[in-house]
């Protein structure tokens, strides 16, 4: 009589089973998807302020780095984060978004420690440039975090077209990421180490 009693909890268990079973597998709820896409737009937002702040950071570190190989290369940076800011404002568009600007305290404090480090280092020495390099160097790690995740984010809500806007901005962040690598490397801390302490 028991074992018929446990037997029926079972079967009713594997109903609730069913129940529980989303309808679409292997895909999102509408309520899920719906709730990464507004975290994706929010997310996007930030990454828009952060791209605005990164062009004004950009322009101080090319008026103190003395090397031109550093001045040209911040250059270009600069550049890269002006078509960044366009791609980004084409996902807002894709996603039927106005593109807005949420206040981001990571990117302040990581533009405020390069500000830092320029105040710290005399003007026109290669310790200047190696810590300019350093301080640009955290902020394209940053952007790479950043559109890592959001490309990631978007495939997973199925917007592949979103996704590939990122995934063109990772990439050349990731391609700054080793020049600026490339030039620390070759010259700039060699040099630095020569400079006598003081
Ligand atoms: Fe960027
Ligand atoms: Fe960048």
């Amino acid at each position: 009589m028991e074992k018929k009693k446990s037997d029926s909890k079972k079967d009713s268990n594997k109903k609730d089973d069913k129940k529980t079973t989303p309808a679409k597998k292997g895909k999102l709820k509408i309520e899920d998807e719906n709730a990464l896409k507004d975290f994706l737009i929010d997310e996007l937002k930030d990454i828009y302020f952060a791209e605005h702040e990164i062009m004004k950071g950009l322009e101080k570190m090319k008026e103190g780095a003395s090397s031109s190989k550093l001045k040209k290369a911040i250059e270009s940076h600069h550049k890269q984060t002006e078509k960044h800011i366009s791609r980004l404002e084409e996902a807002f568009e894709l996603l039927d978004q106005k593109p807005a600007k949420k206040k981001c305290e990571a990117i302040i404090g990581i533009l405020k420690e390069g500000d830092d480090v320029m105040e710290d280092t005399d003007e026109g020495t290669m310790t200047r440039d190696a810590a300019i390099i350093i301080a640009s160097q955290k902020v394209e790690h940053y952007e790479i975090a950043t559109y890592g995740s959001l490309a990631e984010l978007a495939r997973t809500i199925d917007r592949k077209d979103v996704a590939k806007l990122l995934e063109s901005t990772l990439k050349e962040e990731k391609k700054t990421d080793v020049t600026l690598t490339v030039l620390a490397v070759d010259k700039i801390n060699e040099q630095a180490a020569q400079e006598p302490a003081e």
